[in-house]
């Protein structure tokens, strides 16, 4: 692949919090309009991953490419401005204010007459916040919730969005109607999308590509569709490696 098609490409990640270090040099990347999952247990580094590419970690080392560009350290709102979405795991949304105000804060970095025009183009994406444009954020489902902060990230059209845990909270229902929403989005917004997830359930459905975490550092990875396969994420997800194992657990 050649790499003017990737958005994103990390190599070498270093990065933690006061004197500590979490990463200890991580590798990936992702491909223009691609889907790709990052899963792993709970406190190997998958949030501080996303984190540390928004220079919102305390320090960091490597390189992290952005369209071909070295953003590594750059401040985290030139980093928005330049074309990455990022949507935190919490506090997302503002939940006393409506779905029209949380679009427009959004798009703060944008002029008045853009945030406008991208507010209905959201309501084109999302037409359930169309109907609920006077809503406020706070009376919403939690898969609502978590798709207006998707739809907050889309308002500065990037290039690229970081989700950190979209399905935490959410029922197996809620999950999968979220997934539908984001599966369709490279093509109709030419965004592509970096997904962390500790529940595999639906994430390896809509995304090309899975890396696995461990403690700080890849394990591996393959394309997501092979990847349950791998006796390492069955043992990991299952605790065990039987013929009854060959698949994820049915969602209920
Ligand atoms: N703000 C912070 N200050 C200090 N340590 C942190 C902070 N945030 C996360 N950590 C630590 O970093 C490690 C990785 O956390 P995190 O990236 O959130 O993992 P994951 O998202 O995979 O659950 C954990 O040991 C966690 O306690
Ligand atoms: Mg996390």
């Amino acid at each position: 692949m050649a790499s003017s098609s990737k958005v994103l490409e990390v190599s070498g990640l270093e990065a933690g919090y006061g004197s500590l270090e979490i990463l200890h040099g991580v590798d990936l990347h992702v491909a223009n309009e691609e889907i790709v999952s990052i899963i792993g247990p709970n406190g190997c580094g998958k949030s501080t991953v996303l984190r540390a590419v928004m220079s919102l970690t305390d320090w960091s080392r490597g390189r992290i490419l952005f369209a071909g560009q070295d953003i590594a350290g750059t401040e985290t709102s030139k980093i928005v401005a330049s074309g990455i979405g990022y949507v935190p795991q919490l506090e997302n949304i503002f939940a006393a204010m409506n779905v029209t105000e949380n679009l427009q804060l959004g798009g703060y970095l944008l002029s008045r007459s853009d945030r406008a025009a991208q507010v209905e183009a959201m309501f084109e994406l999302f037409p359930i916040f169309k109907e609920r444009r006077s809503q406020a954020a706070g009376t919403m489902s939690g898969g609502e919730r978590q798709t207006l902060a998707l739809a907050m990230a889309l308002m500065t059209s990037p290039k690229l969005v970081l989700l950190d845990e979209p399905s935490a909270g959410l029922s197996p229902m809620a999950t999968s109607e979220m997934y539908e929403s984001i599966v369709d989005l490279p093509n109709r917004t030419g965004s592509a999308i970096l997904i962390v997830e500790q529940d595999v359930h639906g994430v390896l459905e809509i995304s090309s590509r899975t890396y696995v975490m461990k403690m700080g550092e890849n394990d591996f990875d393959a394309p997501s569709d092979t990847i349950w396969d791998d006796d390492r994420v069955r043992l990991a997800y299952l605790g065990n490696i039987g013929d009854d194992a060959s698949k994820p657990p049915a969602v209920q």
